[in-house]
């Protein structure tokens, strides 16, 4: 007998349609602590703990920041951490109406029989941890691999992406446990972030990126519905379609807003509530222009941004780890946050 116990499952659309509300957009700041390491030392910091949890308590404790920002993807590290005061991040975060999430994935590794390609590892446990992330008070989760043009991108290369982000999505909604001859489905309540990352590197052009785009998205929503994920339930964060990093020839906001919203609408269905675009490289003007071209004209979906890099350098920069710097840092990124929005809105100007 299969028993369904869904009890999230209307609280799971809920949280993807708050997330995905106008004029907001999700900061990320889950990077690894390996990821992290390398960000502090860029301006002469050591990757301690003490470190990180400065840093993050000046990103979460940032005063007005839900007026821009629905929803903080978190390294777990931060899930569990408080400010220097005992408050607890997460609820820094739910003060300011900030819905807290999860990186879940555990990295990336090679992938054998691939053309030097990687998968990401992190489905072992995935159930359990996701209801311990629940009650810690996460409510999204996200995952992130990712895919290499230069590299191919081999058949199996984005075979294995897609799966792996059908497998960990079903698994963020809904874990199935076995009693005594019953099969129940139990909600995680988690909204699953599904993130295929196309590498920028490369000379290819833009043509090439649409391409390669087409194929990764329609293998995952391949999965996505063998699966039985939710598509209500979940949130997009794609790469945007550019010309590789080394390719001279540039495109214009207008062109990358073109060839995006090409791709999506031939492979995204309009029942996904959100598509929250990663940054990848871009710097914080691009990031920002491009979105605000892609919010010139309706389309079916919010689209929004999910950046890291693009809110956090000018962020970093102004911070150096010192006391005195937080005020003018925090500063910072509400001006990030609040070009981001305004370009969710299609009104930004330069
Ligand atoms: P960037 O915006 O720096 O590419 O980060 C994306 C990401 O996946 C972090 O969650």
């Amino acid at each position: 007998a299969v028993i369904r116990a869904g009890a999230y499952s209307h609280e799971l659309v809920e949280t993807a349609k708050s997330i995905a509300s106008p004029g907001h957009g999700i900061l990320a700041i889950d990077e690894s602590n390996a990821t992290c390491g390398k960000r502090l030392s860029s301006v002469g910091l050591d990757n301690t703990e003490v470190n990180r949890q400065a840093y993050r308590q000046l990103l979460l404790t940032t005063p007005g920041l839900g007026e821009y920002i629905s929803g903080a993807i978190l390294f777990e590290e931060t899930l569990y951490q408080s400010t220097t005061d005992g408050k607890k991040f997460v609820d820094c975060l739910r003060e300011e109406n900030i819905v807290p999430g999860i990186k879940v994935d555990k990295g990336l590794v090679p992938l054998p029989g691939s053309n030097n390609e990687s998968w990401c590892q992190g489905l072992d446990g995935l159930a359990s941890r996701s209801a311990e992330y629940y009650k810690q008070g996460a409510r999204f989760a996200k995952w992130r691999t990712v895919v290499s043009i230069p590299c191919g991108p081999s058949a199996l290369a984005v075979k294995e992406a897609a799966w792996g982000l059908a497998r960990y999505a079903s698994i963020s909604q809904v874990c199935v446990c076995v009693c005594v001859c019953v099969c129940v489905l139990m909600d995680n309540g988690l909204v699953p972030i599904v993130e295929p990352e196309i590498l920028l590197d490369g000379d290819h052009p833009i043509e090439r990126t649409l391409e390669v785009a087409e194929r990764v998205w329609a293998e995952v929503f391949y999965y996505l519905a063998e699966n039985n994920v939710i598509f209500e339930g979940i949130l997009l964060k794609p790469s945007m379609v550019t010309p590789g990093a080394e390719q001279k020839e540039r495109a214009s906001p207008e062109t990358i807003a073109k060839y995006t919203l090409t791709m999506l609408k031939r492979r995204v269905p309009p029942a996904v509530p959100g598509i929250m675009f990663l940054s990848g490289g871009q710097s914080e003007m691009e990031a920002t222009l491009n979105l605000n071209a892609m919010n010139q004209s309706p389309n079916p979906w919010h689209v929004s941004f999910s950046y890291a890099r693009a809110l956090q350098n000018t962020v970093l920069k102004t911070w150096q780890g010192h006391p005195e710097n937080i005020e003018a840092a925090q500063k910072a990124l509400l001006s990030r946050a609040k070009a981001n929005s305004l370009a969710q809105l299609g009104s930004y100007s330069a």
